[in-house]
């Protein structure tokens, strides 16, 4: 944990529901005290669903939290087909009885922007909310501090698919990319150095009542993919932003395909005036140990002293 004094004021937009890794990122989040979480913004599909669902795992974390969880953009930009798993919610009771924010996410977006110079936006999902907030208010990119993000793929990845998160909305990707927002991304060149198998998720599911609603949403995830292990994607982004020390970085000019064969499809290439820096390399034990240890103190509480 950094030596910080000052809070991150962080809006964390995410397409939670679907693959357990921004469950994951959002209980992160919850367990670093360095953190001061503004609200959640959802996107992508059911963004109501995707709410509520953020909304119950806050509701299960030690302490007592108030935080916004605000429904954003269902639709892409142009009105390119959704993904669904088709599980989304499914392991949690009750869940029309979570409260949500009836505000617009994009207005939330740039609210904070506007109050805060110290904004931070962490986004794990396709970037329709962020692009959104662009189109809205073009001089939002010159008034946050930073936008980190889960997205694309700079590197070879093994499938030579383009990355889900900018394949779903590349339009909006662009946008993003072309604002001259401080943006941090990691591919998924990065993300797949990491997996997390049996024995993370038994140390996470013994963590309170998060944790073992993540260990639910875990195995519904592994079940959906026939395997029994995943990739934490969205958590190691969420680190690049909270433990910078254990990842290096590179300013680089940034490109996504909007059209051809492979929409989504995203290059990198070295240029020191870029506002844009991608993750070039991690310390895969101390990020897959501070995933962790993070997501077990959101679950159980701060050690006090
Ligand atoms: O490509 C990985 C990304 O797609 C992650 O954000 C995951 O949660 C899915 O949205
Ligand atoms: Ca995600």
């Amino acid at each position: 944990v950094s030596n910080r004094t000052r809070p991150l004021h962080v809006i964390f937009d995410t397409d939670i529901g679907s693959d357990v890794d921004d469950a994951l990122a959002l209980a992160l989040l919850l367990g670093s005290p360095e953190v001061e979480l503004l609200g959640i913004t959802s996107v992508y599909g059911d963004t109501l669903l995707r709410a509520r669902i953020a909304s119950r795992l806050i509701a299960l974390a030690a302490g007592q939290r108030a935080i916004p969880c605000i429904p954003g953009s269902q639709d892409t930009l142009t009105g390119r087909d959704i993904w669904w798993a088709g599980h989304e919610g499914s392991t949690m009771d009750d869940l029309q009885t979570e409260p949500t924010r009836d505000e617009s996410a994009i207005g939330f977006l740039i609210r904070h922007a506007g109050d805060r110079q110290d904004l931070h936006v962490i986004s794990t999902a396709p970037l329709t909310n962020l692009a959104r907030a662009i189109q809205a208010d073009p001089g939002l990119p010159q008034r946050v501090a930073s936008l980190t993000v889960m997205g694309g793929a700079f590197g070879p990845t093994g499938d030579g698919r383009p990355e889900h998160n900018f394949a779903s909305d590349p339009e909006a990707a662009d946008i993003v990319i072309r604002s001259g927002i401080p943006l941090v991304l990691t591919g998924l060149e990065i993300t797949r150095q990491l997996t997390m198998a049996q024995s993370e998720v038994d140390q996470i599911t013994a963590a309170g009542p998060l944790g073992a609603a993540l260990g639910r949403e875990i195995d519904q995830w592994w079940k959906f993919n026939g395997e029994q292990w995943n990739v934490p994607h969205d958590p190691v982004a969420v680190l690049t932003l909270l433990t910078p020390e254990l990842f290096s970085f590179e300013p680089k000019a940034l490109e996504v395909d909007v059209a051809g064969a492979a929409p989504g499809t995203s290059r990198a290439a070295s240029d020191p005036s870029a506002s844009s820096r991608v993750v070039t390399g991690l310390d895969t034990s101390r990020v897959a140990e501070a995933i962790v240890e993070r997501i077990i103190r959101a679950g159980t509480g701060p050690a006090r002293g």
